[in-house]
């Protein structure tokens, strides 16, 4: 089968400055020549220093950017070439989870109602329904039912972030771009945050995108890893690969830059916690 997701050439630029007339000058290539491939049902990390162009590379995959070149096929279909209607409908099968779960959360609406929001969107679906299914995703990312009618300020950074993974679910995605899903998380629920993508990758056979600065991460969540630097990716492999031998002095300085140890419950096969709502 192909690859679920296969990306070439990218090019993101951006105008640094502009003449009277308003035409760029000159510009600044945040995405160079960005290409790599993700399988179904792995998970891709993505990583580097902060304005390495990984955020972009990540927004111009789902087409929330235009990019100025390249190619992205997503499911055997061309998406540069995809009518915006189209694109739209596409859109459901790939979605994108934010570092700030407050982004994408309504701070007016009970999160019950975010979570099934994306049904009425994009299918009209009625009240009833919307919500049978709000309870279902809920309670598959470990929140109880009873905390459908609360308000994102009354839950804790974790909650609202397995809330906004609910909400990405409900419209049943092939692939997440995860962007810093856990950066803005304490410590404590970090792992735990991990181990329930792991969990749903697992029953719901998704693939991820998994965008993260912090290369600790990455042992614990990512079957293959690309550096990218400067937007471009500079290494590639899986993950046991680069990290027992990085080719690249990038690379190598990012993994001395890792605090050791990696706790116990981070790493593969190491002992899960396993929360209801807390
Ligand atoms: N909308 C924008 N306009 C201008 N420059 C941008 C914009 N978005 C990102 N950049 C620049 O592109 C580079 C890559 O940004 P980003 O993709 O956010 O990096 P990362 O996610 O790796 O930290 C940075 O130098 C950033 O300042
Ligand atoms: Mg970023």
């Amino acid at each position: 089968m192909s690859p679920l997701l296969e990306v070439d050439g990218l090019v993101k630029r951006y105008p640094l400055r502009r003449s009277l007339l308003g035409r760029t000058k000159e510009s600044f290539t945040a995405v160079d020549e960005v290409g790599f491939r993700l399988e179904r049902g792995e998970t891709l990390a993505l990583v580097g220093e902060s304005g390495a162009g990984k955020s972009t590379t990540g927004r111009l995959v789902l087409r929330l950017i235009e990019p100025d070149a390249g190619n992205i096929r997503f499911d055997g279909t061309d998406l540069r070439t995809l009518p915006a209607a189209e694109m739209r409908r596409m859109r459901l099968r790939m979605q994108m989870v934010f570092q700030d779960p407050y982004s994408s959360l309504d701070p007016h609406l009970p999160v019950g109602d975010s979570v099934g929001e994306p049904l009425l969107i994009h299918f009209g679906t009625g009240r009833k329904e919307r919500e049978r299914r709000s309870a279902e995703m809920l309670d598959k990312v470990g929140i109880s039912t009873s905390a459908l009618q609360r308000y994102p300020t009354e839950l804790s950074g974790g909650q609202l972030q397995r809330v906004a993974i609910a909400r990405a679910l409900t419209t049943e995605p092939a692939m997440i771009v995860a962007d810093e899903p856990v950066a803005a998380l304490d410590v404590s629920v970090r792992a735990q945050v991990l181990n329930l993508m792991r969990d749903l990758q697992e029953e719901l056979g998704l693939s991820y995108l998994f965008i993260t600065h912090d290369l600790a991460l990455v042992q614990v969540i990512a079957d293959r890893v690309a550096v990218m630097q400067q937007g471009r990716i500079v290494e590639e492999g899986t993950v046991a690969d680069v990290f027992a031998g990085p080719r690249e002095d990038y690379t190598k300085t990012l993994l001395a830059a890792i605090p050791d140890p990696v706790p116990r419950s981070m790493r593969p096969g190491g002992a899960r916690m396993r929360i209801r709502s807390d």
